[in-house]
């Protein structure tokens, strides 16, 4: 086999936001939008990568010369070759021509979806044998080492593991996983995208992670086999933490106990079938990401106010990583239409802007074409 065609979904979450680099749990499914990679074997150790969408290429001269690019698009495919090359021998020089549907900036993980392919593409292509799982890891890693945010790893396993009409429960502490399917009869889910994406978002990823770390570490003081914030109680931060000197670590950390908690319960919930409770606990993520862990953002806040009291919209959240992109909506399909329009006019009225939705197919992971 000397060419293969691969593609690599974006993902949704339905809850449990922030949590999986605090060995959390995370509810993930992937969706209709994929980046797609046509991978070919060269003759000779070049590699040459190609972006389709920003009709844009790079030369690289030999596998010895893999290095950060000025080109963001290219670090994304360089970062996944790197981890290849640090566990295995190419055989030869590749092509890479990449396009992708998933919208940039929108909280979809674009970025995944790419490192995904390339790296589902590489291991059929070369016949590497790696797994899944392991393959979910070096994606993350060249999110890590080239893109410069210290991302978990749920976008990256929900690109690989995604399952067509099914949510996936992982849990991040063991990487155990379960797929559920998801039953929401005359439900759609729908998500909304404010069209923002603020240049801040990678580096108050990562101040997020860094402050969770910190509170673990205040925690570990009088609890020393804690090792995460999973392991952790409301009571242990409490003792641990002063929240009137410490108020940004205490309530980052408050946070993110809540919603691993409110996570295993949605998720109950769901198996249960009842719905309101999912939905009224995605509400309560969003206060909690928009108030205490403060990544949501005045138009993601706009318009999951502007249906909360709304009966035909079930349950509603910003999603992500934060400071703009979607929030996922859970909304009678019935209704889908009406809801969505009344949005789309207050967004323009109060913000100037075009909001753009997508109505959500649960779709498989990654695979050859
Ligand atoms: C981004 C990261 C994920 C996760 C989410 C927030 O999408 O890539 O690992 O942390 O933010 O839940």
């Amino acid at each position: 086999m000397q060419t293969i065609t691969v593609q690599a979904p974006g993902r949704i979450n339905l809850i449990g936001e922030h949590t999986d680099y605090n060995n959390g749990f995370v509810l993930p499914a992937a969706i209709q939008n994929v980046a797609t990679a046509t991978i070919s074997k060269r003759a000779n150790d070049q590699i040459h990568l190609k972006a389709l969408d920003l009709s844009e290429e790079l030369i690289i001269n030999s596998i010895a010369e893999l290095q950060v690019s000025e080109k963001t698009w290219a670090n994304y495919i360089i970062g996944v070759i790197v981890q290849f090359v640090k566990k295995q021998k190419f055989p030869t020089g590749f092509d890479i021509v990449l396009k992708s549907n998933v919208p940039i900036g929108a909280g979809l993980s674009s970025s995944a979806a790419i490192e995904c392919a390339v790296a589902f593409g590489l291991n059929e292509l070369f016949g590497f044998k790696l797994d899944k799982m392991e393959l979910a890891l070096m994606a993350q890693k060249a999110e890590h080492e080239f893109a410069g945010v210290q991302c978990g790893i749920m976008d990256q396993f929900a690109s690989l593991f995604g399952k067509k009409d099914n949510v996936v429960l992982l849990d991040c502490q063991n990487m155990e996983y379960q797929y559920f399917p998801l039953n929401i009869k005359d439900y759609q889910i729908v998500l909304l995208d404010t069209g923002v994406k603020h240049a801040l978002a990678s580096s108050e990823y990562n101040t997020r992670r860094a402050e969770c770390e910190q509170g673990i570490q205040l925690i570990q003081e009088k609890h020393a086999h804690i090792q995460s914030l999973r392991e952790a109680t409301i009571h242990m931060l409490d003792e641990c933490v002063d929240k009137n000197t410490l108020p940004i670590i205490y309530n980052r950390c408050k946070y993110v106990i809540a919603e691993i908690e409110r996570t295993q319960a949605a998720t109950l919930d769901l198996l249960a079938n009842n719905l309101n409770a999912f939905g009224q606990k995605m509400f309560a993520t969003h206060k909690g990401l928009s108030e205490l862990y403060q990544v949501s953002f005045p138009e993601l806040d706009l318009i999951v106010n502007a249906v909360s009291a709304n009966e035909n919209v079930l349950g509603a959240r910003m999603m992500g990583g934060g400071f703009g992109g979607c929030t996922i909506n859970i909304i009678k399909t019935a209704m889908v239409e009406t809801v969505v329009n009344e949005l789309t006019q207050l967004y323009a009225t109060k913000t100037g802007k075009a909001l753009q939705h997508y109505i959500v197919s649960i779709e498989d992971g990654a695979k050859l074409l």
